[in-house]
Order: structure tokens, then C-alpha cells, then sequence
């Protein structure tokens, strides 16, 4: 189904899954609407939070990754909500000062908060744009003239692609994205997994701005076809290079993640 505009309305009325997420993790930029909605997904699977916040682990050690041992210096960060703790920009820039990163979001509270936390940052930028539409991100003449795509960079889809429905061809919406860039850059995704501790709260996103499609692991893993995943492969969140051996905290938690290179 062909639905959505390029950037949707802003409407506080409907729970919004970028700000639902946002309450997840303690934020402030949540409506009552999204509260209630948030509240009921807690109360189906009380880890909901746990699961957020060791989501944003994976997504800052990738970053590491990415801008320390990969030496990627440019990011495309599409679905990256609202901005938080360590976000890409803050982790990338860390470890490679000159980093340049674009934010892409189809939602207006996050578009304009991201356009004021970035005013000052030259190097980063928040622009519109909706998964749905790869070929419109990638042809984008404000993010083809901060990020140059004759260089490899890293493409992130960190829990985002669980938004998108089997017939708006996420597998196809990956492809058209990773054949946009060139060899040597890779894909950071993670996504929710068909667990039944989850699978009751769906019954929540389908009233709000976009449904939440959980997927198997062999699923999961089909996004990387065709690209190389570097270890551990495919793991759950907590798995993925963890910044300590002994640390397992987050293993239980249904949801994959993996970082692949395209050759
Ligand atoms: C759960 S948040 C994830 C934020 C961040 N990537 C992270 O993992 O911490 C999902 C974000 O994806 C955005 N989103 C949902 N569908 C989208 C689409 N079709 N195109 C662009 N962004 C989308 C939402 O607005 C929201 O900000």
C-alpha cells in the first residue's frame, strides 16, 4: 500500500511511534497521546524500555565501529528520531572529528528538534525524507551536497525498518539504498523480532502513525543479502561486540542487529 506523504503532518492526537520511542527512553518530546500508547506496549511487555535503551547501545558501538575500525566517515542515518543521548553525530565525531552525518525523519518534531540541536554543527544536517521512498533520499540535492557518495559511508537503519509493511518491499527499499553507495560502505540495522513476549503490543501501533511488523530472525537476516556481515554476524543486541565480554544484559531481548559491508 502506497500511503504516507514524503513528511507527515504534525498530529499530537495520534500515538506516534518516533515519540512513543522517545518516552521509552525518558525524553520529554511525547504528547499524552503517545504516553497512553507507550504505557499499554510497558504494560504487555515490561522491558520495553530495557529493549530502547540497549537498542541505542548497539547503535552507538556500530557508530564506533564504523568511524573507529571501518575509519567511515560519513553517515546516513534514516529513521534517526529524536535526538537523545549519544547521538550519531556526538559518538561519530568522538572518534573522527571531521565525521559528517545526515539525519533523515519523515516526523515534523523531529525534523525541527533536530534542526535546532544541529544549528551550530556545520557537519551535520536533518533533512526530510521517508524509507519508503529510497530513490528520493539518495537523490536528495542538500544530502548529495553534505555527504559525498563516491565515498564510502555507512547507512543506518536502526530500528526503523519494522515500520515498514512486507508489501512497501523493505528488502527492495535496503538494495535500492546499499546500491547507492559504494564498495566499502556498510549497513548498521537492527530491528524488533516475532517473539511472543512482543507480539500483543503490535495490537498498539496499529493505531498509531505507523504499525509495528516483527520479523524472524531468517527474515531479519535476509536484509543483509548480498553484503557481508562482519562479526559476530547476526546476534541480539547485547551480543554485538559488547563493550565488556562479561556483559550480557541486553541478550534476552527480542531483537537482532548485525553491521555488514558491501563488497
Ligand atoms: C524507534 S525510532 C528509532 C530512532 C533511532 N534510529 C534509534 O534507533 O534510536 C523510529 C524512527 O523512525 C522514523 N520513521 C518511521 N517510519 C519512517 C519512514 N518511513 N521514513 C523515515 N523515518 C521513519 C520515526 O519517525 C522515528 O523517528
Amino acid at each position: 500500500m502506497d500511503s504516507a506523504p514524503l513528511n507527515a503532518a504534525f498530529d499530537p492526537i495520534t500515538p506516534n511511534v518516533g515519540r512513543m520511542y522517545d518516552y521509552y527512553l525518558g525524553g520529554k518530546d511525547n504528547y499524552a497521546s503517545d504516553r497512553e500508547a507507550a504505557e499499554r506496549v510497558i504494560g504487555v511487555f515490561p522491558r520495553t524500555r530495557e529493549l530502547a535503551v540497549a537498542n541505542r547501545r548497539f547503535l552507538r558501538r556500530a557508530v564506533e565501529y564504523a568511524a573507529a575500525e571501518v575509519g567511515i566517515g560519513q553517515f546516513l542515518d534514516i529513521g534517526s528520531g529524536l535526538p537523545t543521548q549519544e547521538n550519531v553525530h556526538e559518538v561519530a565525531q568522538r572518534v573522527l572529528p571531521a565525521a559528517r552525518v545526515a539525519y533523515v525523519d519523515l516526523e515534523p518534531i523531529v525534523l525541527s528538534h533536530g534542526e535546532a540541536l544541529l544549528a551550530t554543527d556545520e557537519q551535520t544536517i536533518m533533512v526530510a525524507g521517508d524509507l519508503r521512498r529510497p530513490e528520493k533520499i539518495v537523490a536528495d540535492p542538500v544530502l548529495r551536497e553534505h555527504l559525498d557518495f563516491d565515498r564510502p559511508m555507512a547507512v543506518l537503519l536502526v530500528f526503523v525498518l519494522h515500520f515498514i509493511r512486507d508489501e512497501e518491499d523493505p528488502r527492495g527499499i535496503v538494495r535500492a539504498l546499499m546500491d547507492a553507495v559504494v564498495p566499502g560502505s556498510v549497513l548498521v540495522l537492527s530491528h524488533a523480532e516475532a517473539d511472543r513476549r512482543l507480539m500483543p503490543g503490535t495490537s498498539v501501533y496499529d493505531r498509531a502513525s505507523s504499525p509495528a511488523v516483527l520479523r524472524s530472525q531468517e527474515e531479519i537476516e535476509a536484509f543483509f543479502d548480498g553484503l557481508k556481515l562482519v562479526e559476530p554476524g547476526l546476534t541480539r543486541l547485547g551480543s554485538w561486540r559488547p563493550d565488556s565480554p562479561l556483559y550480557r544484559g541486553d541478550d534476552d531481548l527480542p531483537a537482532f542487529c548485525g553491521v555488514a559491508h558491501r563488497g
